[in-house]
């Protein structure tokens, strides 16, 4: 493979990937393709805009006719398909917009693709179609244990002294899928639109699951960037409900070399899942983001609790989510790289020492959207 389209490429998962692929193959032709929707920040890849195998390329993957032109001129081999509506809040207010990108936009790429690699003497030798999708499409698991248990697994780098299990399910990849919110309803979707294209035409698909992402380049109104900003402006941290959901993060770079190896090793037609066995209650993790906050900003450890506040919980608010990565770490040797305290702490520091790629996103242009999020959330 050589050339490559990463779709959502602007976007936090998505720019972390094409950062990877640019510097760890010069010999490939990276194309960037991204809508910039309000989530799509080009200064995400500052650093890499000018590498000689790195394109940009503004498009919707709604629009068929121009992504089956680029495919040709292109002569496009691997798509990783990051590109979609990725935020449940704003599911919830707007599930059109998610059918219409999450469904349409892929189902989009996969028609395009089809038609242009059958096309070829050598049809679909040698060309991948990677979707990436989320663990939301599984639905919530029981938190049967509300205190946390040693989990069945003690494979991962990222345990933490911390390393607790809520219920003693996971999500494996055999889980009935089984999506709450409009966001995973419709990653659902296209998820068998993916599979349906490689049971029906053989086109070589795969498509992984993976658990929370947390990192740099991450848009403040997912929780972890927007509660280390407003701690920075002492503004409330909305917590909807009481703050027990329980969801399992992954550093975003782990993320990445996850996909990387699975674009170049996984099996085609399969799915994997993604994850590091890391469990946070929202209250716990909160609290040790205040803590790693107001330490590095020189504030009195935990002093900004008091900013704390409850709002109403989310509808339809998954309880728990738990991925079983056990099939990556053992067929592909993948293994997460950081435990959850030392990512916590690059993130924290990440986000203080680059304002303003911060101040950037939470002013002028982009304030309307922030601003709505903060007054939906309360
Ligand atoms: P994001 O919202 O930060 O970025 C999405 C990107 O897609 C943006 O650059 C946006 O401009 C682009 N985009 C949106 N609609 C588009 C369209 N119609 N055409 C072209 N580009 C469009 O999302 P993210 O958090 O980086 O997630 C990336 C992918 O990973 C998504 O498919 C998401 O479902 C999946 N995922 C995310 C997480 C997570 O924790 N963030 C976890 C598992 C899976
Ligand atoms: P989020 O970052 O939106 O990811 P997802 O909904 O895809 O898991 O939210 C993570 C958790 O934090 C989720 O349980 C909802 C909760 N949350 C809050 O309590 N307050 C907030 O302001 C946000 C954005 C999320």
């Amino acid at each position: 493979m050589k050339n490559i389209v990463i779709t959502g490429g602007a976007g936090f998962i998505g720019s972390h990937v094409v950062r990877l692929f640019v510097n760890k193959y010069p010999e490939y032709n990276i194309i960037n393709l991204d809508k910039l929707t309000y989530a799509g920040n080009l200064a995400n890849l500052k650093d890499i805009e000018d590498k000689p195998n790195y394109k940009f390329v503004k498009m919707d993957i709604c629009d068929f006719e121009a992504f089956y032109q680029l495919m040709q001129d292109e002569k496009v081999d691997g798509i990783i398909h990051l590109a979609a509506e990725s935020h449940v809040d704003r599911s919830i207010k707007d599930p059109f917009t998610f059918a219409r990108t999450n469904v349409m936009g892929t189902l989009s790429l996969l028609q395009a693709a089809k038609l242009y690699w059958e096309s070829l003497p050598e049809k679909y030798e040698g060309k991948r179609f990677y979707h990436i999708s989320t663990d939301e499409v599984y639905g919530a698991l029981e938190m049967t244990h509300p205190e946390g248990i040693e989990p069945p697994f003690t494979t991962t780098a990222s345990s933490s002294e911390h390393h607790l299990a809520y219920g003693t399910e996971f999500f494996y990849e055999t889980t009935k899928y089984n999506p709450h919110s409009p966001y995973s309803a419709a990653k659902a979707s296209s998820d068998h639109f993916v599979r349906a294209y490689h049971d029906t035409y053989g086109m070589p698909t795969i498509v992984t699951n993976c658990s929370n992402n947390y990192g740099p380049y991450q848009f403040p109104e997912k929780l972890i960037p927007l509660f280390i900003n407003n701690i920075r402006h002492r503004k409330p941290l909305p917590v909807y409900g009481k703050g027990e959901n329980v969801r399992d993060w992954l550093y975003v770079e782990d993320h990445a070399r996850a996909i990387d190896m699975i674009f170049h090793n996984g099996k085609i037609a399969e799915t994997y899942n993604i994850g590091g066995f890391n469990e946070w209650k929202n209250i716990d993790l909160i609290k040790v983001m205040i803590k790693t906050v107001d330490r590095l900003l020189g504030n009195p450890e935990g002093s900004s609790e008091e900013l704390i506040t409850y709002v109403t919980d989310r509808a339809g608010h998954d309880l728990r989510y738990a991925i079983d990565s056990t099939k990556l770490q053992k067929e592909l040797g993948w293994e997460p790289s950081l435990q959850f305290e030392e990512g916590i702490e690059k993130t924290v520091r990440w986000y203080l020492d680059n304002q303003e790629w911060m101040d950037n996103i939470t002013s002028g242009e982009y304030e309307k959207y922030y601003d709505d999020m903060y007054r939906m959330n309360k």
